[in-house]
């Protein structure tokens, strides 16, 4: 039981690593709405959970998960990691539940609480040539758009959200 040796990841809250601390607002579950859309295909809604949680490394790990508003079923997941620089930018990797993975990179504004990121990687995607993504977090609310680039259509919405701390 979490003896030094065993191998047991210790239960108890490790403090915060300083180099995450100014996204420490991030830290816990959201929940909330989006809807999705894009030129060549019928706009959609969905519901939406993201958790960020941290293990006292300078590197909080992200969660998300989507599903269809009507019935529940499940709809896109994706999962990964986030970084600030020590410049100051801020840094994402995420493996999404369709093989795609993205490394993302951009501006961290911590006073506003807004990121602005743009793919530097776009891996294993079949159409999507780039990502980019905007979050912003207000009191009690965090909201994004995400934004795509595919080989037939250039940089269009696809996605925006509004999600509440739970
Ligand atoms: C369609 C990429 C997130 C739901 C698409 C298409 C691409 C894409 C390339 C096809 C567009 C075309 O054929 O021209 C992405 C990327 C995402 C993302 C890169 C994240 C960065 C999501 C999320 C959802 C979602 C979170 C659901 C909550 C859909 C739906 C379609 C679609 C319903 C249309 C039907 C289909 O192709 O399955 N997406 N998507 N996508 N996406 Fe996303």
């Amino acid at each position: 039981s979490g003896e030094a040796g065993s191998g047991v990841p210790p239960a108890r809250e490790l403090p915060l690593h300083p180099a995450i601390a100014p996204l420490e607002f991030l830290l816990g579950r959201w929940r909330g709405e989006g809807e999705g859309g894009f030129p060549t295909i019928n706009s959609f809604r969905y519901g939406e959970e993201l958790f960020f949680s941290h293990s006292g490394k300078p590197v909080i790990a992200y969660t998300q998960k989507t599903w269809k508003l009507e019935s529940g079923e499940p709809m896109h997941a994706e999962t990964g990691y986030w970084r600030l620089k020590s410049d100051g930018s801020v840094e994402l990797v995420i493996a999404q539940s369709t093989g795609l993975v993205e490394v993302q990179k951009g501006s961290f504004d911590a006073e506003r609480r807004t990121m602005e990121l743009k793919s530097e990687l776009v891996g294993n995607a079949s159409k999507v040539k780039e990502i980019r993504r905007a979050f912003e977090v207000t009191d009690r609310e965090l909201s994004y758009t995400v934004q795509m680039a595919t080989h037939t259509t250039n940089l269009q919405s696809h996605l925006k959200a509004i999600l509440r701390k739970l």
